[in-house]
């Protein structure tokens, strides 16, 4: 996609990811609708001067946020949609209390469901178009004491995949990320430490940047950041391309049948 023609929803915005795409994406020409769920953060986001910002507020985890930010977003012509809002988990799972479950699953996967649910068919009208869901190397390497984010983040390559191949035959591209651990405030002192302890590499937010802004300019399917984290990654995935293939042929009959559902 060349991304002085995109539109480009972007969830989180304020936080330190969102910040760095914002920067990068409005510096190459695009034009942002910027979230975040702290007004006064959002209204203190700094951008390019000359890129076309609008700034939208709205918790994500309500229907209403939701709403109200997909309204936004049509009313904006958007055609790319960015699901980078997120919050940590890190906590052994019998030890955590059902709200934070809770938020961490309502944040991290149906927060992007819903949003995704609501903006799809607008999308799809668009000439070009591309969601663009930040993940975690989480969701294809689930790791002790992050068993409600690694749920959350394998739901959501889940869906990635799910939804690439549905709309194979549609303008709407689907590129799916998954970021190692990166300084951000996201992590808590207990996950920074417990990175460093264990070797963890921790990437500076603008390199994570760069590499989601590469990924959407090139129609990137799937990119894990990191190595050795791609190596496991695919060793916990390595057929999917044949699977990819085997279900292309199938599409035409698997709508068929979705009609009379
Ligand atoms: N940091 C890492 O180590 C790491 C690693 C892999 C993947 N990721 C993923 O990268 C993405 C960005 O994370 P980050 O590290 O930049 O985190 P961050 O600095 O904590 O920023 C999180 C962003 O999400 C927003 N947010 C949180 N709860 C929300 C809600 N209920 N409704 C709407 N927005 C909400 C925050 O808005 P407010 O500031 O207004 O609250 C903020 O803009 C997340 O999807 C995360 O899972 C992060």
């Amino acid at each position: 996609m060349q991304l002085n023609q995109a539109r480009i929803v972007l969830t989180g915005a304020t936080g330190g990811l969102g910040e760095a795409l914002a920067g990068q994406l409005a510096a190459a020409g695009a034009a942002l609708l910027v979230h975040g769920r702290d007004s006064g953060r959002l209204a203190a986001l700094t951008l390019p001067a000359g890129a076309e910002i609008k700034r939208l507020p709205a918790d994500l985890t309500t229907a209403e946020g939701v709403a109200r930010l997909a309204e936004a977003a049509r009313h904006f012509r958007a055609n790319v949609l960015i699901n980078n809002a997120g919050v940590g988990g890190f906590g052994l799972f019998d030890g955590q209390a059902w709200p934070e479950v809770e938020r961490i699953l309502a944040t991290n996967l149906q927060a992007p469901v819903h949003l995704t649910h609501a903006l799809l068919p607008w999308l799809k009208e668009q000439p070009a178009a591309a969601i663009v869901n930040i993940g975690s190397a989480f969701g294809s390497i689930p790791f002790a004491g992050f068993a409600a984010y690694s749920a959350a983040k394998a739901g959501l390559r889940a869906l990635s995949t799910a939804l690439r191949r549905e709309l194979a035959d549609t303008p709407v591209r689907v590129i799916h990320i998954s970021p190692r651990a990166i300084d951000t405030p996201l992590n808590s002192p207990a996950v920074n430490a417990l990175n460093l302890e264990l070797g963890n590499a921790c990437d500076h937010p603008e390199r994570v940047a760069a590499q989601v802004v590469a990924a959407l300019r090139k129609g990137t399917a799937e990119r894990h950041i990191g190595f050795p984290e791609q190596l496991f990654a695919w060793l916990n995935g390595a057929a999917r391309p044949l699977v990819d293939r085997g279900l292309a042929g199938k599409l035409a009959t698997i709508k068929q049948h979705a009609k009379t559902r």
